[in-house]
């Protein structure tokens, strides 16, 4: 993870260089620290913690320079302290670095023979003093393609050289790096986002590229130095969106933004007049797939494993979900009728964007499912379908998964309508069901008083369960997940009909448990799971779209939410779960948008 900046211009950087930081923060901030060259002299400045820290420090001490770098660290080599923040700087050269050094300890050992006193703990260093030793016989341009050649693994790269103080050079393997362009002022930054309050000018870095960037003008060369042109994308100014307005956090805002996110994804795919879904170009006959493979981590994953009980209903087809850390090393046999469909709310997950490149090098079907769509993974599919979330912040990812779901569901009628599974008649059914979600959610989103309630009963305990069966059993784990990431509290999802294999060993007097069971074909045995908990002293809050009395006995509490069609319970479903983690994590008092220890790109491994 970890997000950088580079500014070169015409006055002094440091304030420009804090607020990119500060919205490159979702990206790791367990550090920070920032560089410029002033009379020639490298100056650094970094602390551990926020953003925020590093303000108070430059406000203290104020530091001058027309160029310079940043950096917010997620902590991969090395404790999150002032030492092992970046920029890691030796006298001429500093470099911040997004990434990881595979063979930073080879490397380590090899430079520490010739003499190198390392500071850090970090792999960074290692490029640092690499970069050094090569100035001694070679430009700046020269030294960074001769280091670049020693490294392995993945890295976005910015470095200042100190005789050279009019340039910044970027370089691209595996991490994200875009440039910028402006009057007198050129920019390089983790993704378009930290740069679009200087400027709406943008170009993306392919794998292997370097670029020289000075305030006038950028030079971009490919992995064999020829020098190459990058086309310039002109960016939509959707800054509105990413104020937290009168919300207390990103989190919240993001919660309620959720039934004018469907909204706005609907119109955008489906064509409420003629009750038609608007997919153009697919480049893949879906009469010609057999099999589909979803791919995905954490959250995006949840929604894929919803998708493939979609899929099983309205279709004939073949699906497999894959966890994206491991679907990249295993031994896949590829087959020409298989659709590999990748879903990732930044399109810059790290293990996503890999197990699409093994699709891409094994010849086979790609789409994306993603909500940043300048995005890495964007870029590489052979197809793109954008959820229109608009930028989502919270780490926790809320209002995306929605829309992740949203979008399956609408590619999952319009495949399983080309190849004649479903009739006209259903779709039409189908989508006008749809168009009523937003309304369910604002139902749903009213009963937030009564969760607040219900959240003091999780403070205190040892842990938690969230049980489910069917599309619900997904929506487990995507629960227990909001709750374990936000609250810190041990929370795990499961089938209900598994707990009689082993989990039901957990449940102790006065344990919480979530369960989840609308009016589906699962719902007598999902309460008769839920007995068994009760049974052995559970307390169960319970959450269904049957309203009637009968299971209210023996419930510690009960959410009624509004029904629509049983596909479709999973949208509503997930707003109270949400609205739950969010809770617990403020009576808690813990960092709703910024939970320890997490970022919200997973660009390494
Ligand atoms: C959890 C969460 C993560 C992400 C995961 C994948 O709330 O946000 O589990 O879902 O890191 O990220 P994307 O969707 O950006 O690929």
């Amino acid at each position: 993870m970890c997000g950088i900046i580079g500014i070169a211009s015409d006055k002094s950087v440091s304030s420009n260089i804090i607020n990119s930081l500060k919205r490159l923060e979702y990206r790791g901030y367990d550090s920070a620290g920032l560089a410029t060259l002033n009379n020639n002299l490298i100056i650094e400045k970094k602390c551990s913690g926020r953003v925020e820290q590093l303000e108070k420090i430059i406000f203290e001490s104020p530091v001058k320079g027309n160029i310079g770098i940043g950096h917010v660290r997620w902590a991969t080599h090395g404790i999150p302290n002032t030492v092992n923040a970046h920029p890691h700087s030796s006298e001429i050269v500093s470099v911040v670095h997004n990434g990881i050094i595979e063979n930073s300890d080879e490397l380590k050992k090899k430079l520490e023979k010739e003499g190198v006193k390392f500071k850090s703990q970090t792999d960074t260093e290692v490029i640092t003093f690499l970069i050094t030793k090569a100035l001694e016989s070679s430009d700046p341009l020269d030294s960074v393609f001769l280091t670049l050649e020693k490294l392995k693994g993945s890295f976005a790269l910015g470095i200042l050289f100190k005789n050279h103080n009019n340039i910044i050079i970027g370089a691209r393997r595996g991490s994200p790096l875009a440039v910028g362009y402006a009057k007198n002022e050129n920019y390089l930054g983790s993704d378009s986002y930290a740069l679009k309050s200087m400027t709406n000018k943008i170009s993306y870095l392919d794998d292997g590229d370097v670029c020289v960037l000075n305030k006038d003008h950028i030079e971009f060369y490919n992995q064999k130095k020829t020098k190459i042109n990058k086309k310039v994308l002109v960016l939509s100014d959707d800054a509105r969106s990413i104020s937290k307005g009168d919300y207390k956090n990103f989190m919240s805002k993001e919660i309620f933004e959720q039934p004018i996110t469907i909204k706005n994804c609907m119109n955008e795919y489906i064509d409420k007049i003629r009750n038609q879904i608007n997919l153009y170009d697919f480049p893949i006959q879906p009469d010609k797939i057999d099999k589909i493979t979803l791919i995905a981590c954490g959250t995006a994953y949840h929604s894929c494993l919803v998708a493939k009980y979609w899929f099983e209903e309205v279709t004939d087809l073949d699906v497999e979900v894959d966890i994206a850390s491991e679907f990249r090393y295993r031994n896949i046999k590829f087959k020409k009728n298989n659709l590999y469909i990748f879903v990732s709310q930044s399109g810059e997950t790290a293990d996503t964007a890999a197990a699409l490149e093994l699709c891409k090098q094994n010849n086979a079907k790609t789409c994306s499912i993603v909500n940043v769509v300048e995005s890495s993974i964007a870029r590489l599919s052979d197809w793109v379908l954008p959820i229109h979330a608009g930028p989502e912040i919270g780490v926790a990812s809320t209002k995306a998964f929605l829309g992740q779901l949203l979008v399956l569901y609408i590619l999952i009628l319009k495949i399983s309508k080309i190849r004649g599974d479903v009739s006209e008649k259903e779709i039409i059914k189908k989508i006008d069901d749809l168009k009523k979600i937003p309304d369910a959610l604002n139902q749903v989103l009213k009963i937030e008083d009564k969760i607040q309630v219900i959240a003091k009963d999780f403070v205190n305990a040892k842990g938690t369960m969230y049980l489910g069966r069917g599309l619900s059993y997904p929506i487990a784990l995507e629960g227990a997940l909001k709750l374990k990431e936000l609250s810190y509290l041990h929370a795990e999802g499961y089938p209900a009909g598994e707990m009689k294999h082993g989990p039901l060993a957990l449940i102790e007097d006065g344990l919480p448990v979530v369960v989840l069971a609308p009016n589906d074909k699962y719902f007598e045995k999902t309460i008769s799971n839920m007995q068994e908990v009760i049974a052995r002293g559970g307390k169960i809050l319970l959450i269904t779209d049957k309203h009637d009395e009968v299971i209210s006995e023996n419930l510690r509490f009960k959410l009624e939410i509004p029904f629509i069609n049983y596909l479709l319970t999973p949208f509503i479903i997930t707003v109270p779960l949400q609205l739950l983690a969010y809770h617990v994590a403020s009576l808690k008092k813990c960092d709703i948008d910024k939970p320890r220890n997490l970022a919200k790109s997973v660009t390494v491994e």
